[in-house]
């Protein structure tokens, strides 16, 4: 059967308290992480309709872009610049209100207008890849959906 997932809720919130244990069911049964990782972008934007929603994968001193949905992206980011490069360096979840208040941030898109990277880890605690979504929205992201989206990273597997 061809796996698909169906959210009824309006709130930001509850679209995903809805997602998340169909993220569960969509991956937890496949190892393979680039499937997994396009599987976790297609789920969530069609969830959320953010602007653009991608993994960016940890490959020696670069972050090189991975599965996403959303318009074409830089393909390679460097350490010590941007939000993603914050994020990998600093093992945090960034959450920048205003990206054109970030001191360094990298624009991919001119409709970007608020960001959020979320490391994720191996069971080292190595980041092997982030999670970047941007709005097209001013201060669209807050603890909430950091925390969300943690939870659901963990169904990527290693
Ligand atoms: N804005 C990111 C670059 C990636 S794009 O937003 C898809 C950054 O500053 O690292």
């Amino acid at each position: 059967m061809a796996e698909s997932i169906e959210i009824q809720a309006s709130s930001r919130i509850d679209k995903y308290n809805e997602l998340n244990p169909q993220m569960q069911g969509l991956l937890s049964g496949e190892s393979n992480r680039v499937a997994n990782m396009a599987n976790f972008c297609a789920a969530l934007k069609q969830t959320i309709d953010f602007h653009w929603v991608g993994f960016y994968l940890v490959e020696g001193d670069e972050l090189v872009l991975g599965p996403f949905q959303g318009p074409v992206a830089c393909t390679r980011l460097r350490r010590g610049k941007g939000v993603c490069a914050a994020a990998w360096e600093e093992k945090t979840t960034q959450i920048v209100p205003d990206v054109h208040a970030f001191p360094g941030h990298i624009a991919c898109s001119e409709f970007s207008q608020s960001e959020i990277v979320v490391p994720v880890f191996n069971s080292n605690r190595q980041v092997w890849a982030v999670l970047d979504i941007d709005s097209d929205q001013k201060n669209d992201f807050s603890k909430m959906d950091q925390k969300h989206l943690e939870a659901m990273l963990k169904y990527l597997g290693e």
